[in-house]
């Protein structure tokens, strides 16, 4: 693969076994994700987004085809990731969360600790380094889950989506500081959204897939430059493309809930 890219995905099926049951939850995906580059998933409920994921963080073996991540350093981790439901340690503080992965990779104290804060100050919670996860809104723990996995340092950052639990007002903020993560450290990262519009905003590419068993089923490139800013949502071509994306996205919209049945 080129220098230039992260990761690639080439011919990757996943299928599952329960029983006597077998569900192909992806065919044959192939995808290239470049360094400092934002890809965007998006497809109906059950087409293998999370499984695909997975398979990057090497959760799950794929049944066929090989996913590779190159690593530009020793001993940097590869995947970090972000989940929907936050998934902090309760009995953990703010700040001990956020130190967690550099702790377990035997940075010191000190340095972890200044990692997590700085971390946490780029995601506005300075403050809020002592507190426990029960003190917190659900978009404040959304984004101690996101500087969490910044603390990291991983080749990609997956997110699953990681505003999908969130109230609409909370999560076009969440948007924007996704936006600027991306303005100031151009991270490479594999985003999962429903939202259309948030795929639209963040992204360089969006990748269509169909109903389960999922493929790949358009990819769509964004010129957005990246100093684009929440003005850009009222533009005739963000509406447009999120149009054409909708138009798409329906018929495997409902194609899944066919393959659900009645
Ligand atoms: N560990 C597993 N064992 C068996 N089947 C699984 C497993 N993980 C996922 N599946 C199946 O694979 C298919 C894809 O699941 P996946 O969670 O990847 O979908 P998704 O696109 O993330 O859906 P959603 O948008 O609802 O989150 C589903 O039919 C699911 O039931
Ligand atoms: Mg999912």
């Amino acid at each position: 693969m080129s220098d230039s890219v992260k990761v690639h995905l080439e011919g990757v099926s996943k299928t599952f076994s329960s029983g006597s049951r077998e569900v192909t939850a992806l065919e044959d995906v192939s995808l290239e994700v470049g360094e400092g580059e934002f890809v965007s998933i998006v497809g109906p409920s059950g087409c293998g987004k999370s499984t695909l994921l997975r398979l990057v963080a090497g959760l799950h073996e794929p049944s066929s085809g090989t996913v590779e991540i190159r690593s530009s350093r020793p001993g940097r981790p590869k995947t970090a990731m972000v989940f929907q439901e936050h998934a902090l340690f309760p009995w953990l503080s703010v700040r001990d969360n956020v130190m967690f992965g550099p702790r377990n990779r035997k940075v010191s104290k000190r340095e972890a600790t200044e990692i997590a804060d700085e971390q946490l100050g780029r995601l506005g919670l300075a403050r809020f380094g002592d507190f426990y996860p029960h003190q917190l809104s659900g978009g404040m723990k959304q984004r101690v889950g996101i500087a969490r996995a910044l603390a990291q340092d991983s080749e990609i950052l997956l997110m699953d989506e990681p505003l999908g639990a969130l109230d609409a007002q909370t999560r076009t903020l969440l948007q924007e500081q996704i936006l600027e993560l991306r303005q100031q450290s151009q991270p490479t990262v594999l985003y999962i959204t429903h939202a259309i519009d948030e795929a639209v905003f963040l992204s360089d590419r969006v990748v269509l897939m169909s109903a389960r068993p999922g493929r790949i089923r358009e990819v769509i490139e964004l010129d957005f430059p990246l100093s684009r800013g929440p003005e850009l949502r009222g533009t005739k071509e963000f509406a447009a493309l999120s149009q054409g994306i909708w138009e798409h996205l329906r018929d495997e919209v409902q194609a899944a809930m066919a393959l659900e049945g009645p």
